[in-house]
């Protein structure tokens, strides 16, 4: 039996009871109506550029396998033979025509077809029907401007549906220049002792907590931005909720903040090639062009510095966390290092900005298990009832801070876990020019 969500997320109270984030059964749930259902990143189409290549990610809890056939077609498949359920690949990149399972035999082509059974005369008899026992593949896979997602659920929305006015904001990372774009290096993964939406919910929109939780970091001199005095309630800046659980921060109104950072390799490089990304996406998007932080429901985040990253669940207090630099394909190679220096002093499990954030999550996390603590809800109120819109935007624009953002994230999460089939969950309209 499930359980039912209503009284566990109350947005308009903006109260979360904290069991959502430790409950083993609602967790189970969870995999099953949230990772099982919705659209989910799972690479970026350069790691399988070439036929045969392959790259091992996850979706949930469930190890996946995002290949490039002989022929060219992209496909993803769990990551388990049809036999036994071992696993058919076990490194975590490469090239190759098959993947045979290291128990028995088994061999797969990376089209998903059973192409070898040893024995298959001798012991099987050739009774086996081989057509039957292909590797398990998604119900859907889909590329957005090279983002490569992918759902088990057919009867989900396609992904530019699913995506709605979030795509709008995703082409500031994406959709830059000519040429596209690329993951930068390898990327970083990490486990921490966090459930998984605590960083959705933070990247998603907790403007709230830079000054506070990064002050440390930014006397260090990693980061300059959250000592602005102006950080907390800046009038020229909002929080954006495109709809569906998905949070952006943040719409800018303002003139000159974009050529605050100059100096910095990275920003004038975007500052050189504003031209290009305001004849390509508009002025109202380029005025943006530091762009900052968003969370598309479920668990795919990005990042101006540029990154993207996944917030794999791996039990109800755990996750993994994938992180990948993402660039323009014609960035030059002294703007690709400052990138990847940048990403390292402040992101992944050495960097600065990240364990300031992770050591929080930590604590949130380990509240929800106490006794006492698991039954007092968490607080989301703030701004209840003072959103606004403006014509240029998409979405509904709350204050700098709000967390609207964070009521969306949770009514959103609330919603697919109580829903049936993808029939009883609401999708939003695109109000943006749709963009192949
Ligand atoms: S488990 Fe894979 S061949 Fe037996
Ligand atoms: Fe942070």
């Amino acid at each position: 039996m499930t359980t039912t969500l209503s009284n566990l997320v109350r947005a308009e109270k903006g109260l979360v009871d904290r069991r959502i984030f430790t409950d083993p059964d609602l967790y189970k749930q969870e995999l099953e109506q949230v990772f099982g259902r919705c659209w989910l990143f799972i690479g970026h189409e350069s790691q399988v550029a070439k036929p045969n290549d392959f790259f091992g990610a996850y979706m949930g809890e469930d190890p996946i396998l995002l290949t490039r056939d002989s022929k060219g077609k992209l496909h993803a498949f769990l990551n388990m033979c049809r036999h036994r359920g071992n696993r058919i690949c076990r490194a975590d990149f490469g090239n190759a025509p098959s993947f045979m399972c290291t128990y028995h035999g088994w061999t797969f082509a990376t089209d998903g077809k059973l192409v070898g059974v040893p024995g298959y005369k001798e012991a099987y008899f050739e009774e086996l029907d081989r057509s039957q026992w292909g590797l398990v593949e998604t119900a859907q896979i889909d590329s957005y401007k090279g983002l490569v997602f992918a759902t088990w659920d057919k009867s989900a929305p396609s992904l530019r549906d699913y995506m709605g006015d979030m795509a709008w904001w995703l082409d500031l990372v994406v959709d830059r220049r000519a040429g596209g774009t690329e993951l930068l290096g390898g990327h970083h993964k990490w486990v921490l002792n966090s459930n998984w939406k605590f960083g959705a919910d933070n990247f998603g929109g907790d403007v709230y907590h830079l000054p506070v939780t990064h002050g440390s970091t930014s006397l260090s001199g990693i980061s300059r931005q959250p000592r602005n005095p102006r950080y907390i309630g800046d009038p020229d800046r909002y929080s954006v909720s495109p709809g569906k659980g998905n949070g952006v921060m943040g719409a800018y109104v303002g003139e000159g903040i974009n050529r605050a950072n100059t100096g910095d390799v990275v920003a004038d490089y975007r500052l050189k090639h504003l031209p290009e990304l305001e004849q390509r996406l508009g002025a109202t998007r380029a005025k943006q062009f530091t762009f900052g932080v968003a969370t598309m429901f479920p668990n795919f985040t990005w990042h101006g510095s540029p990154m993207v990253r996944t917030w794999h669940p791996k039990g109800p207090t755990k996750m993994e966390v994938w992180s990948y630099c993402i660039i323009d394909k014609e960035m030059p190679s002294d703007v690709r290092d400052a990138v990847l220096r940048n990403a390292n002093r402040g992101f992944g499990p050495a960097g600065g900005l990240e364990q300031d954030d992770m050591n929080n999550w930590l604590q949130c996390t380990a509240s929800g298990l106490g006794p006492t603590g698991k039954k007092y809800p968490m607080n989301v109120e703030m701004g209840i009832g003072h959103d606004t819109k403006l014509e240029q935007f998409p979405g509904i624009l709350s204050g700098w801070p709000s967390e609207t953002n964070q009521r969306s994230f949770y009514s959103r999460w609330a919603e697919i876990m109580d829903a049936s089939s993808w029939s009883d969950i609401s999708i939003s309209p695109i109000t943006t020019p749709k963009q192949a």
